[in-house]
């Protein structure tokens, strides 16, 4: 069933630091999505931590929270029918060497840490995470 729905995104340090937001923006944009809400910021390893705490016990998880920390990065909350699932797909794979032709992370992402972009796993989560970064 489709429904409206808010998902969370995040375009990660590696793809700020190339200057790619205005391009990934205009990604979601053609795709349907509406860009809510947006801010530029740059976060503490701790927020980062807090963040991620889904992954605390993977063996990734204190690298993972160090990279997110380390240079600035844009979220936003995207709306479209569908979102969350949408916006994985458009994503791709969270490796980019495994992700499909035409899917942001085999266009822009480096490694899968440097994964360019981070999407709300499921429409629980995505309520959580836009709430982390926009409760005010
Ligand atoms: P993201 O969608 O932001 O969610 C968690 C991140 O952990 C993921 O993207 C990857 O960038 C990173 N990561 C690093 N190593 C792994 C791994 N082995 N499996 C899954 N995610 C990983």
């Amino acid at each position: 069933m489709s429904k409206i729905e808010q998902t969370l995104s995040i375009i990660k340090p590696d793809a700020v630091e190339r200057s790619l937001e205005n391009e990934i923006k205009e990604i979601f944009v053609t795709n349907g999505f509406s860009i809510l809400k947006e801010k530029k910021i740059q976060i503490e390893k701790s927020e980062a931590e807090k963040f991620y705490k889904v992954h605390e016990t993977k063996p990734f998880y204190n690298d993972l929270c160090e990279y997110l920390s380390s240079g600035p990065i844009l979220v936003m909350v995207l709306e479209k029918e569908n979102a969350v699932l949408g916006n994985r797909k458009l994503m791709g794979a969270t490796n980019p060497k495994d992700a499909e032709e035409g899917t942001i992370r085999k266009k822009y992402g480096i490694s899968i840490d440097k994964n360019s972009v981070h999407g709300s796993d499921s429409s629980d989560n995505a309520k959580s995470e836009i709430d982390f970064f926009f409760e005010d």
